[in-house]
């Protein structure tokens, strides 16, 4: 089921069902600091996995520094029922990978800020320090997401509380932005969805949403009507986008559905031999322009996942590198060098690990994937459901493979048997689950 716009990092989009109540942090932290810069005051979490052969070195206190106001591990991760953001997650906060120059999220980013500074004398505005703390409404409603959709499942969204959730999506801030006078702009961020384990898959990842509105004398004089004016200014500014990216390729246009625009659209190009989703995109709902203080305007908004693309054009194999401070990973790039194509390191042998067990109706794989990446970190490169089968009884078996494999050293057996002993303790007393 194709949902909300925007490629997530490996293209699957946000499925899935249920809501959530429950209490309180500051709900709505982007009206109050959202505008400002954010920094991480304190350490930042280390990834590295080098020093003293830890899985996780991560720090549990590091302290995030909201336009001031300081965000503790506490204001995030609860022990609550409605709260379901792991440390792992936590630590991911305020990394803001897109905005390192050297980093190739940041090198995507800046090469489309080029294009859109070179391409239109109207500037946009860029956002790219808004606080992925969002309240339910903005995420959601503000973008006319409905009250049963399946992306607002605690399956699929971190919840911090009822109300109060991790950005999934740079949408999240259309409404305000729209409601500050903003009529051309981009924001880009680091999103959030609980998700399966593999290559393509990571629970954060970076978006790029664009937006722009136009005013009746804009599509008065083409003589065409607003929603298709603004669908063909839409078209011609992408395409050039993707050439800026990706040279002369072939590009073709398939119609989608997203909650918030209409029509809608997908972007794929021919590349390496294959068609691939670039983004997605559509003319704004007319209601969010209404809502917002915009009747009379039309507008067209688009968002892309930046980890695919950057996976496709620095050819990274594995979306966990992104987050890697090897120096064998982080020195290949440098500041405006898009597309230079990454050197492998080395290939360090991966390790199976198989686990059979009953589930019951509340289970599902994304909750297994939590439990995984929480005991193994980025040591885990895939989770895939192997076997299957319900018994006369009516109990249904799964038997996953859990792939272990580090991208920077060899994983000895005992630490291996060590993380899948954990993982089997946590799947046991956390899921529901009957192992077999
Ligand atoms: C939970 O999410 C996963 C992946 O997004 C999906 O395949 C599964 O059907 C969902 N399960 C439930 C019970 O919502
Ligand atoms: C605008 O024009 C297109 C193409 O001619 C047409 O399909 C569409 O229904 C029109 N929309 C409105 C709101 O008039
Ligand atoms: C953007 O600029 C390039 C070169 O400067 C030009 O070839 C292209 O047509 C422009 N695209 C748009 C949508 O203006
Ligand atoms: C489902 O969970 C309940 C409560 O933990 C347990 O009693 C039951 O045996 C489980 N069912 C299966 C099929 O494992
Ligand atoms: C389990 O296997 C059946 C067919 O044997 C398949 O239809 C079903 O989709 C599988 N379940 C999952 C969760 O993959």
């Amino acid at each position: 089921m194709k949902m909300l716009m925007h490629a997530s990092s490996g293209g699957s989009l946000l499925r899935v069902t249920v809501a959530v109540s429950g209490l309180c942090v500051p709900s709505n932290l982007f009206r109050r600091y959202g505008f400002r810069h954010y920094s991480v005051s304190t350490a930042l979490p280390s990834i590295s996995t080098k020093k003293n052969n830890k899985y996780l070195s991560q720090p549990i206190n590091a302290v995030l520094d909201i336009g001031g106001t300081k965000i503790t591990k506490d204001d995030v991760v609860k022990d609550d029922p409605t709260n379901n953001v792991p440390d792992s997650i936590f630590t991911k906060l305020g990394l803001q990978l897109h905005n390192r120059d050297k980093h190739p999220i940041g090198i995507l980013k800046n090469a489309i800020y080029d294009y859109f500074d070179k391409n239109y004398t109207t500037e946009f505005t860029k956002f790219d320090n808004l606080c992925p703390i969002v309240s339910l409404k903005q995420n959601f409603d503000d973008v006319l997401v409905p009250a049963d959709h399946v992306s607002r499942s605690y399956n699929d969204t971190y919840y911090i509380d009822a109300q109060t959730v991790l950005r999934c999506h740079t949408s999240a801030h259309q409404a305000e932005l729209l409601r500050m006078g903003q009529t051309h702009f981009l924001v880009t961020g680091d999103v959030y969805r609980r998700d399966s384990i593999d290559s393509t898959h990571y629970p954060v990842f970076h978006q790029m949403e664009g937006f722009r509105v136009f005013s009746p004398d804009e599509w008065e004089k083409s003589g065409i009507n607003s929603t298709s004016y603004a669908a063909e200014e839409l078209k011609k500014c992408l395409e050039g986008l993707a050439r800026h990216l990706f040279g002369a390729v072939e590009m073709r246009w398939i119609d989608a559905y997203f909650p918030f625009t209409s029509p809608s659209f997908e972007l794929e190009i021919y590349f390496q031999e294959k068609w691939m989703e670039v983004l997605g995109c559509g003319v704004v709902e007319q209601e969010i322009l209404k809502r917002n203080g915009r009747a009379d305007n039309v507008a067209w908004a688009f968002g892309l996942g930046l980890e695919r693309l950057a996976m496709v054009l620095f050819e990274i194999p594995d979306i966990r590198l992104f987050w890697s401070n090897d120096e064998r990973f982080t020195s290949q790039f440098s500041k405006g060098q898009l597309g230079v194509k990454f050197k492998q390191f080395s290939k360090f042998p991966p390790c199976y690990k198989d686990m059979s067990f009953w589930i019951n109706d509340s289970f599902t794989e994304n909750n297994l994937c939590e439990i995984v990446r929480g005991v193994a970190g980025d040591l885990a490169e895939e989770v895939q459901l192997i076997d299957n089968f319900t018994n006369k009884k009516g109990m249904t078996s799964h038997c996953y493979r859990i792939v272990f494999r580090s991208m920077e050293r060899s994983l000895t057996d005992e630490e291996i048997n060590q993380l899948q002993l954990k993982v089997r303790e946590e799947v046991q007393s956390k899921l529901n689950v009957v192992l077999r």
